[in-house]
């Protein structure tokens, strides 16, 4: 079977990208307004942009109801943001504080959200997220003004956060960690089915 986009529309383009297009990590993203409100959101259109320099990147989904979600509007005004990494301990709180709250309420205030104050940036942080990655904003790319179009955020991390208890020998285990994905509809993931495969070398 084959879709053409444009015959078939957004929304059923939307259901194919996010019901193939998984798992998608979670973003769950601190910003401060100019009013110093402090904003909490999950993206799930999230990805790394860059290791050198490291940046991230995530997408807003247009909204079809005002410019900008809470999210940008807060980056273009205040710049800074904190990337929260969520674990399955958190999904509820996580899932919660993607309600439509007004801008001039705090999600962390609204669901009781413990912050954790920024090392290198204004903005806190999720206390209970094992990792954040503290991020300056690069660039907004507007890949689309349209409803449902996308603008992409890029992210300058200047500090990572990593919460001693989930290394092992050094290194992040993702079983201490946790994380949770998105799959499509109301369904997550997560990511305690693993398998190990080393990359091939050619001789
Ligand atoms: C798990 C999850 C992932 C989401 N991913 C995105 C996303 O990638 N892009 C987007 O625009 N909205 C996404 N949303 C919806 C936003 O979180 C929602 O619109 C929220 O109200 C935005 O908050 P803000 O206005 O405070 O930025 C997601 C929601 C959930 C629960």
């Amino acid at each position: 079977m084959n879709f053409d986009p444009l015959s078939i529309g957004p929304t059923q383009s939307y259901r194919l990208m996010v019901g193939s297009i998984i798992p998608r990590p979670i973003a769950w993203i601190s910003t401060l307004s100019s009013k110093n409100v402090l904003n909490l959101a999950p993206y799930s259109f999230f990805t790394v942009a860059s290791c050198n320099p490291p940046v991230l990147a995530v997408t807003q989904v247009n909204p079809r109801d005002r410019a900008a979600k809470d999210t940008l509007t807060n980056l273009r005004t205040t710049k800074e943001c904190v990337v929260n990494i969520v674990s399955e301990n958190l999904a509820a709180e996580m899932n919660a504080s993607c309600a439509d709250y007004p801008a001039d309420v705090s999600e962390f205030d609204a669901l009781g959200i413990e912050s954790e104050p920024g090392h290198a940036v204004k903005v806190a942080g999720v206390k209970a997220a094992n990792v954040r990655f503290e991020c300056v904003l690069r660039e907004i790319i507007e890949v689309s003004t349209l409803p449902m179009g996308g603008t992409m955020m890029l992210l300058d991390v200047v500090n990572i956060y990593v919460n001693e208890s989930i290394l092992s020998q050094g290194q992040i285990a993702p079983e201490l960690l946790d994380a949770i994905g998105k799959l499509g509809g109301d369904l997550y993931t997560t990511t305690r089915d693993r398998f190990e495969m080393s990359r091939p070398i050619l001789k």
